[in-house]
């Protein structure tokens, strides 16, 4: 049997996560292979390595299949692929006949970009938020009162998610069929009872562009103080926050190409640094800056402004930003880093000083040499040997992500003036085998070797609700261990997914280089108490961010002296944030 792919839409991945849900793996493997019941899980001799004893199991509640003899792991549509050596659409389309339901299909093929439909949905629901911003006096006044204009918002096309639960999901859910796109686009999540309620609700709400203008995603900001402050749309096959930029559409209808472009760090930044004149800015979406954002902003300007707070926040961001441009530094777009005075943002900065003050600060923006020389030579003290030789470690790895060329010798050369060392000597020391970049390194390392780390991970894995015990988003900031990434992207998507099952995880990181390592610990010695699960992982996750705080906090108290008023107030934070995570909890 072949399918014929190419006549064929994609197959949303909403559909994915559901049928993973609904399948019965024990039926599906069960109808190949005869298996016994063994507690809450089901046992067989392997069908995919020779064994006597069966060390093959069937775990109903997390629709995972095992082998602890021959490692053999997956889902069910992962079994039909093994098992019935299926194509991964005929395995989605074998199990859907199995449960009944037609695979539904986006009406383009292959291009999410040119999946029409989706782009459609959310033009309704932007037009929709508009005219509920006309008719809603207090979301008005909210954003005279943040300075705004009735011509920015109109060029942001800024709206109101009224305070309602079915806004879009009753004016826009006319079908079965309409509501899983509604979901696809974001627009409208499902509950663990089955029932849809609109994302957004009671939010001001930001459409973000594609470089198009088509409305792929929105942002929502609260008028009071309720959490979170922002919300923003899922990832979604038209929206993805490591690459969309808020604001490059709006830039872009100014014509000709702009000599800098600005990045900050929030939607109010954006537009009101361009109701004030100061243009092109772009934000990222509540997420770091990306090898893919820089990337895109190299192709169209020629010089880049990193822009953010002067607070501790801000600092990390900028340092952040710096790391991800390093392998674009010294070429043909200019990199440079603006902290603002501590307090400020793009925002308040230009309403109270006014634009012509803004403008006339941007110059003094550092060039990303400066910046992280400036920046590392904050932590360390030069007069002493212990600081120099500090300052070297620190920079290495920094130095390995520049391209080689002039730009790193030059930077070398500075480094070595301030440690006292001849560059070619501590060329040696800090690159030593440049020109052979081990190729014996496997691509798939495991990612996460800290047994903290890899421990949360499993839980997640193992019990996506307990995500939700995770209040708000952890910050993990501070921690800086491998496997780190996969663990917030897994906490985000079950949070995202309130219904996912483990394997419907697994799915969702078919495609990614961690699902190969995502399916070793699914095979782990499941940490099996369903009721536990939530609370371990709390704990776990606290203990993690702990331990990120103590690095961060013995890294500022070796600094002594040399702390400067932000970093004091760091140090101060850091103790607070310490004791209230080792505050006995209070027993009932
Ligand atoms: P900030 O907390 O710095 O807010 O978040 P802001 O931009 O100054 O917003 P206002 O002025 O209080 O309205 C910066 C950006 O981080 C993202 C948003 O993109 C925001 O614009 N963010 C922030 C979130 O995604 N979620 C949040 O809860 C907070
Ligand atoms: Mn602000």
């Amino acid at each position: 049997m072949t399918s014929d792919s190419s006549s064929s839409g994609r197959i949303p991945q909403t559909f994915i996560d559901d049928l993973i849900a609904r399948a019965d793996i024990v039926e599906v493997v069960g109808n190949r292979v005869p298996l016994k019941k063994a507690g809450r899980e089901f046992k067989a001799c392997c069908p995919f390595h020779d064994e006597k004893t069966p060390s093959f199991t069937v775990s109903p509640t997390k629709g995972f299949y095992h082998c602890f003899g021959c490692g053999e792991h997956g889902t069910a549509i992962g079994f039909l692929m093994n098992y019935d050596r299926l194509g991964f659409v005929e395995a989605v389309e074998a199990l859907a006949e199995m449960l009944g339901v037609e695979v539904p299909r986006t009406r383009e093929d292959a291009n999410p970009g040119r999946d029409g439909s989706l782009f459609e949905i959310l033009k309704e629901a932007d037009q929709i938020y508009r005219n509920a911003l006309r008719d809603n006096p207090a979301a008005i006044t909210y954003l005279k009162r943040r300075g705004i204009d009735g011509a920015t918002a109109g060029r942001f096309a800024m709206g109101f998610a009224p305070d309602a639960w079915d806004t879009i999901l009753r004016k826009l859910g006319t079908s079965d069929a309409r509501i899983a796109q509604l979901r696809e686009a974001g627009l409208v999540i499902r509950n663990e009872q089955g029932r849809e309620y609109d994302r957004f609700r009671n939010r001001i709400v930001f459409p973000i562009r594609d470089p198009r203008g088509r409305v792929i995603g929105f942002g929502g900001r609260v008028m009071g103080d309720e959490e979170p402050k922002y919300l923003n749309s899922p990832e979604t096959p038209l929206f993805h926050k490591g690459r969309a930029l808020y604001g490059l559409y709006e830039a872009r209808q100014v014509p000709g190409r702009p000599g800098e472009i600005l990045v900050v760090e929030g939607y109010l930044d954006v537009a009101s640094l361009s109701q004030h004149g100061v243009e092109p800015a772009v934000a990222t979406l509540g997420t770091a800056t990306t090898a893919e954002h820089i990337r895109r902003l190299t192709r169209i300007t020629d010089r880049i402004v990193f822009c953010f707070d002067g607070d501790r926040a801000g600092r990390k961001a900028a340092w952040r930003a710096l790391e991800t441009a390093l392998p674009h530094a010294g070429g043909t777009v200019e990199l440079k880093f603006l902290l603002l005075p501590d307090g400020q943002d793009p925002d308040s900065f230009v309403r109270q000083h006014g634009a012509d003050t803004f403008r006339e600060m941007l110059p003094s923006a550092k060039p990303l040499s400066e910046f992280m020389l400036e920046e590392l030579e904050a932590q360390v003290d030069l007069d002493s040997t212990d600081g120099r030789s500090r300052l070297t470690a620190l920079i290495g790895p920094l130095l390995e992500k520049l391209p080689i060329g002039v730009y790193r010798e030059l930077l070398l050369q500075r480094l070595a003036d301030r440690v006292g060392m001849a560059a070619n000597r501590l060329e040696a020391l800090l690159l030593p085998n440049v020109e052979t970049p081990s190729p014996t390194r496997p691509v798939e390392r495991p990612a996460a070797r800290n047994p903290l780390v890899r421990k949360a991970i499993t839980l997640v894995l193992h019990h996506p609700r307990a995500a939700l015990a995770v209040e708000s988003m952890p910050d993990l900031d501070y921690v800086k261990l491998p496997g780190i990434d996969l663990l917030r992207h897994l906490l985000e998507v079950c949070r995202d997914n309130p219904q996912i099952n483990s394997a419907g995880l697994e799915e969702r990181f078919r495609e990614d280089p961690e699902g190969r390592f995502l399916s070793r610990l699914a095979g782990e010695p499941p940490i099996d108490d369903e009721l536990a699960a939530p609370a371990v992982l709390k704990d776990n996750v606290a203990r993690l961010i702990e331990r990120g705080l103590k690095d961060r906090q013995n890294c500022l108290i070796r600094m002594g002296n040399a702390l400067d008023d932000a970093q004091r107030g760091e140090l101060a934070a850091i103790g607070d944030r310490l004791r209230a995570l080792q505050a006995p909890e209070e027993r009932a």
